[in-house]
């Protein structure tokens, strides 16, 4: 299971003031909003907390069909850089996902995965071609064997990604 998220991050600073009252209560639990305030730059750390919720909220989606904006159930932890990589988990009730981030200046893509050793059978998809969607999740259809394989599609401003494994 895998899912993706792109925040292009001059339309994050054009559209979303993050600064505004009572957003990072909303959206950041307690531990998350001391990474945010601790963090060398803080709207690097809140749109790379949000990505990696984005990212899991897909997989969590997918796996038990529960849909909603529950920003506060999704919680980032245990964050590591390695090779300029952050990698990362977000837990979500008794599910634990794993992500890995990409930050640059001009945006932060996360990719997460329900198995670690999936980050190294990510395969990026060229276009939609393939793609299926079921009851608003996309699935690559492989037309060899008929069968679907999960894929992920995220969108922001300047950038798409598409994912399969
Ligand atoms: C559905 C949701 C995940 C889409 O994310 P987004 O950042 O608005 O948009 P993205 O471009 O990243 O993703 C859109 C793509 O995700 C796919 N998608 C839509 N719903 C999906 C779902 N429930 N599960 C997996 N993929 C989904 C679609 O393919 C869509 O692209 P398309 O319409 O062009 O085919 C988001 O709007 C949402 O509902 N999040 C709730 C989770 C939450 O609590 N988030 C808080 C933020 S911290």
């Amino acid at each position: 299971m895998i899912g993706n998220d792109i925040v292009d991050l001059a339309i994050a600073r054009k559209e979303s003031n993050w600064k505004r009252k009572g957003f990072l209560d909303k959206v950041f639990t307690k531990k998350e909003q001391l990474l945010i305030t601790n963090a060398e730059n803080s709207e690097i750390m809140v749109w790379n907390l949000w990505s990696r919720k984005e990212a899991a909220y897909k997989i969590y989606n997918r796996q038990t069909l529960f849909r909603g904006y529950f920003p506060l159930q999704l919680e980032c932890c245990d964050l590591e850089i390695i090779d300029g990589i952050t990698f990362g988990k977000v837990c979500i009730k008794h599910q634990v996902y794993f992500t890995k981030t990409e930050i640059t200046t001009q945006f932060i893509n996360t990719i997460a995965v329900e198995n670690v050793k999936d980050f190294n059978d990510i395969k990026t998809v060229e276009n939609r071609k393939n793609i299926q969607k079921i009851a608003g999740i996309p699935s690559f259809f492989e037309k060899e064997t008929s069968a679907l394989r999960p894929l992920s599609i995220s969108h922001h401003g300047r950038f798409e990604q598409i994912i399969t494994i």
